[in-house]
C-alpha cells in the first residue's frame, strides 16, 4: 500500500531515491582514510597474492555490475577478471583451480543459476566470495566469504539500489585487493576513498538537479520502439545496465553498444529521430566518444549526453545531463542514476506496470 511506498507512486521510484542512503550504509564501518576493512571477507594479503585470476558470476543486473567490477579490479589490482552469466557458466567446462577466486553477485541470494554456478566452482576447489543483499539467504550461507550490500529491502523487480551498491562493493574490493597486492600507494588509496565517501551526497545532488529535466526528456522516448545506449570502457558497462532498465520496465527495445563498435553494424539502424543515450564520463576517451556522437548526429539520431559537470567538448547534444565530478574510475555510480530515472519516467508515461513488469520476477529460482 501507499504507506510502504512512503508517498512515492512506485517502489522503484522510492528505491531510486533511497540510493544515497543505501550507498552510505554500504560504506558504513568499512573505510578508514587509506584502507578498506571488510569484516566478512577474510582473505589475507598472502592468500590474495596467490590468485592469478578472478571469475565473476551473476545474472541480470547483478551480472551488469560485474562488468564494472572487472574494470575496477583489473585497474587497481591487476588481476585478470572474467565475467560470466550464471546460466552459461556450468556448461562451458569452466577452467578453475586453486589460483582462481570466484565472486558471485546476487541481490536476493536465491537465483538458481548463480547458486548452481557457486556450487560448481566450490566443487572444483575455488574459494567463493558472495556479494549479496538479503542477509542469510542461500548464496551467502554457502559462500566462503560474504560482502553484504546493506542496501535495505528492494521490492521493485527492476533493481536500482542493489545495483548501485554492487558497484560500491566492487570498488571497495578493488581497493582492498590493490592494497593487499601493494599496488596502490597510500595517496592514491586516500584519494579514491575520499571520492567514495562523497558519492552518497553527490548522488542526492544529481537526483535533485535532474529529476524534472529527465521527466521532460521521457516524452522524447515514450513513443519510440527502439533506442540505443553507447559508451566506452566503464561507460559501456553502464550503458548495458541503462538499456536493460529501459527494456525491463518500458518494453522499448534498447540496444547497448560499445561506442566505437557502432560503425561496425549498429550505425545502419540510426535514422531520423532515433533516440541515443551517449555516456561520456570517461575523460581519457572523450574525443573518441565525441566522434561517435557526431556519427550518430549526422544520421539524424537524437542524442542525450551524460557528461561530467562543466564538460563542454561535446557540443551538439540534443539533451545534456550532467553528473558531479568524481574520479574517472568511479563515474559508474553517478552515471547510472539518470538512466534509472529515464527508464522509470518513460515506463510511467507509457502506462506500464513499473514495479511488476510483465513476464519478469524479482527472484528467479528455476534454472
Ligand atoms: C531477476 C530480476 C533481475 C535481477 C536478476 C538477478 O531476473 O528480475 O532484476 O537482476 O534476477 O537477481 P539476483 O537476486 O541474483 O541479483
Amino acid at each position: 500500500g501507499m504507506a510502504e511506498k512512503a508517498g512515492y507512486d512506485h517502489f522503484m521510484l522510492k528505491e531510486i531515491h533511497e540510493q544515497p542512503e543505501a550507498l552510505s550504509q554500504c560504506l558504513a564501518g568499512r573505510l578508514d582514510t587509506t584502507d578498506i576493512s571488510l569484516d566478512d571477507v577474510n582473505l589475507t594479503a598472502d592468500e590474495l597474492k596467490q590468485y592469478d585470476r578472478i571469475q565473476v558470476i551473476a545474472c541480470g543486473t547483478a551480472y551488469n555490475s560485474g562488468l564494472v567490477g572487472k574494470y575496477a579490479i583489473e585497474k587497481l589490482a591487476r588481476i585478470p577478471v572474467e565475467v560470466y552469466i550464471g546460466s552459461e557458466y556450468r556448461y562451458r567446462d569452466p577452467i578453475i583451480d586453486d589460483r582462481t577466486l570466484v565472486i558471485v553477485v546476487s541481490q536476493s541470494g536465491e537465483t538458481a543459476d548463480t547458486l548452481a554456478a557457486l556450487r560448481e566452482a566450490q566443487d572444483k576447489g575455488a574459494k567463493v566470495i558472495a556479494i549479496c543483499n538479503v542477509v542469510g539467504s542461500t548464496i551467502p550461507r554457502e559462500a566462503d566469504e560474504v560482502l553484504y550490500l546493506q542496501a535495505g529491502p528492494e521490492i521493485a523487480v527492476a533493481s536500482t539500489k542493489a545495483y548501485i551498491t554492487m558497484l560500491m562493493a566492487f570498488y571497495m574490493l578493488a581497493i582492498y585487493f590493490g592494497r593487499a597486492k601493494d599496488l596502490l600507494a597510500d595517496e592514491d588509496s586516500r584519494r579514491l576513498i575520499t571520492a567514495l565517501k562523497a558519492l552518497p551526497k553527490q548522488t542526492q545532488q544529481l537526483i535533485d538537479e535532474n529529476e524534472d529535466k529527465i521527466k521532460a526528456l521521457a516524452s522524447e522516448f515514450a513513443n519510440q520502439e527502439n533506442s540505443f545506449f553507447i559508451g566506452r570502457s566503464i561507460d559501456n558497462a553502464v550503458a548495458i545496465e541503462g538499456a536493460l532498465k529501459l527494456k525491463e520496465i518500458s518494453y522499448i527495445h534498447a540496444e547497448s553498444y560499445a561506442a566505437g563498435e557502432l560503425k561496425h553494424g549498429t550505425l545502419a539502424l540510426i535514422e531520423e529521430g532515433v533516440p541515443v543515450v551517449a555516456l561520456a564520463t570517461q575523460e581519457s576517451v572523450l574525443d573518441k566518444t565525441l566522434s561517435n556522437v557526431k556519427e550518430v548526429k549526422a544520421r539524424g539520431g537524437v542524442v542525450t549526453g551524460v557528461t561530467l559537470a562543466g564538460e563542454r567538448e561535446i557540443e551538439d547534444l540534443d539533451y545534456r545531463i550532467e553528473i558531479p565530478e568524481t574520479e574517472e574510475l568511479l563515474t559508474s555510480i553517478l552515471a547510472v542514476v539518470p538512466l534509472q530515472l529515464l527508464a522509470y519516467y518513460v515506463a510511467v508515461e507509457r502506462g506500464c506496470d513499473v514495479d511488476q513488469p510483465r513476464n519478469l520476477a524479482k527472484s528467479v529460482t528455476v534454472e
